[in-house]
C-alpha cells in the first residue's frame, strides 16, 4: 500500500507508526554505523539514535524545507520510505531506504513509482537526487529508475529526473504488446492519430532503398514496425527508444541491430558514427516545439553529408489546418503531443541547416525530409 505522510499528517503519527518508520531505516544497520552488536553499551545508543530519529521526523512537521514523506507498506508493515525536501527550489528525492528484509523485491521502484505520480499531479516538473560517487548500488538504482547523472559535486554524483519524461516512458513500456494492434485499427477506421500509417511506412522504405546501402538512426524506433523490412534488406540499423519493452520487442525481431535504451537527446551523445538516415516516425510530437527544433538542429552534426531526417506523423502545412484537425477530433486528441506543421518549421532557425520537402499523404499525416545543408 502506499501511503503520503505530508506535514499534517506527520504532527499525527502514532507510536506505531514512528516505531516502523524508525525500523525501516534502521534494522539491522548497526553494522553500517560501526556498532558492534556486542558493545555493552549497545542498548545506550541503540536508544540515543532512536531518539534522534524521533525527533527528526516530528520536526518535519514544521520543517520549512520538508515537502513529504512517501511510504509503501505491506502487511502494515513499513518496508520503504523516501522524502522529497526543498532546497533552492529544487525537490531533492533524500532518504531512499527499503527494510533489510525486503531487498530486491521491486518495493524502491514501486514506491518511487506511485511518488512520480504524486509529484506530477502537485505540478512538479524535475526531481533532483544524490548518490555517493563509490555507492555501486545507489547509482545503479538512480539510473534504473530514469534518473540522468548531470554533474558531480564534493562526494556525490548529481541527478535529476523530468517527472513528464518518466510518465510517459511507463505508459509507452504498457502500451508495447498491444502497440500494433492499436495501429492496426487506427489505421482500419482511418481516422486520427495513425490514418495514413502504411502509407508513410511505404514511402520511407521508398526513399530509403533509393541507396543500396545505408546507415539508419530510428529515433523513437517502438516495435520496430518501420525498420524492420530495412533490417531485413540487410540496412544498418541503430534504434532509439526510452522504452525498454518497446526496445525488448524490436530486439527479437532485429537481433544484429544496434538499440540505445534512453531519451532522444541524451541517445545523442551516446552515438558513436553518422548516419545517412535518421526516422522520427510517429515519435517528435512527444517534445514540445521548442525541444524538436532544438533536437533537429542537433542531429545535423550525426547526419553525413546529403544526409536525410525523415519524419512521419499527424501533420498539416499550417497552423489553421491543425487547429481544424484537432477540433475535428476533439474528443480523441491527445493534448500532450505537439504534431509537426510544416509552416512552423519553415519559420523556424532549421532551415539554416537543412532544407525541407514535404508531401501532405491525407488529411491527417505528413512526411518530411530534412536535407542537411552543405553550408550552414
Ligand atoms: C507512437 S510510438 C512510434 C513507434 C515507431 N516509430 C512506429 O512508427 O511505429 C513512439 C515511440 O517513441 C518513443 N518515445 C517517445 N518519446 C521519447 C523520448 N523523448 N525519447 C525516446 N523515445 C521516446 C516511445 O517509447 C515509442 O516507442
Amino acid at each position: 500500500m502506499h501511503v503520503i505522510w505530508n506535514k499534517d499528517k506527520i504532527s499525527r503519527l502514532t507510536p506505531i507508526e514512528k516505531e516502523q518508520w524508525f525500523d525501516c531505516l534502521n534494522y539491522r544497520l548497526e553494522e553500517d554505523r560501526n556498532i558492534s552488536l556486542l558493545d555493552p553499551f549497545i542498548a545506550d545508543k541503540q536508544r540515543g539514535i532512536k531518539n534522534d530519529y524521533f525527533k527528526y521526523i516530528e520536526s518535519c512537521a514544521s520543517a520549512d524545507n520538508f515537502y513529504k514523506y512517501y511510504i509503501e507498506s505491506q502487511d502494515d508493515k513499513i518496508i520503504s520510505v523516501c522524502r522529497i525536501n526543498i532546497h533552492d527550489n529544487r525537490y531533492i528525492l533524500e532518504g531512499l531506504q527499503t527494510h533489510k528484509d525486503y531487498y530486491r523485491n521491486g518495493f524502491a521502484s514501486k514506491l518511487i513509482n506511485n511518488m512520480i505520480y504524486d509529484l506530477k499531479k502537485d505540478g512538479i516538473k524535475t526531481l533532483y537526487s544524490e548518490a555517493r560517487t563509490w555507492n555501486a548500488a545507489s547509482n545503479q538504482l538512480q539510473q534504473k529508475l530514469g534518473f540522468i547523472k548531470y554533474g558531480q559535486h564534493e562526494l556525490n554524483n548529481l541527478y535529476k529526473l523530468d517527472v513528464e519524461t518518466y510518465i510517459k516512458k511507463q505508459l509507452f513500456n504498457q502500451w508495447a504488446s498491444n502497440y500494433n494492434q492499436s495501429v492496426i485499427e487506427s489505421q482500419k477506421s482511418d481516422t486520427y492519430p495513425f490514418a495514413g500509417y502504411s502509407e508513410i511506412k511505404y514511402q520511407i522504405i521508398e526513399l530509403i532503398i533509393a541507396k543500396s546501402s545505408a546507415t539508419i538512426l530510428d529515433m523513437g524506433i517502438g516495435t520496430g514496425e518501420i525498420t524492420d523490412p530495412l533490417y531485413r534488406l540487410g540496412y544498418d540499423i541503430t534504434g532509439v527508444d526510452f522504452s525498454q519493452k518497446m526496445i525488448e520487442i524490436a530486439k527479437e525481431k532485429m537481433p544484429k541491430a544496434s538499440f540505445i535504451q534512453g531519451e532522444f537527446s541524451e541517445a545523442l551523445i551516446k552515438l558513436k558514427s553518422k548516419y545517412d538516415f535518421v526516422i522520427f516516425n510517429y515519435a517528435i510530437h512527444h517534445l514540445s516545439y521548442d525541444n524538436q527544433i532544438m533536437l533537429l538542429e542537433n542531429i545535423r552534426e550525426y547526419l553525413n553529408d546529403n544526409g536525410i531526417i525523415i519524419i512521419g506523423d499527424v501533420s498539416t502545412m499550417t497552423q489553421e489546418e491543425m487547429d481544424r484537425l484537432h477540433k475535428k477530433y476533439e474528443p480523441i486528441w491527445d493534448d500532450e503531443e505537439f504534431y509537426p506543421i510544416l509552416e512552423k518549421y519553415q519559420l523556424s532557425t532549421l532551415m539554416k541547416a537543412y532544407s525541407v520537402k514535404y508531401m501532405q499523404l491525407n488529411e491527417v499525416a505528413g512526411l518530411y525530409q530534412f536535407i542537411k545543408k552543405t553550408t550552414f
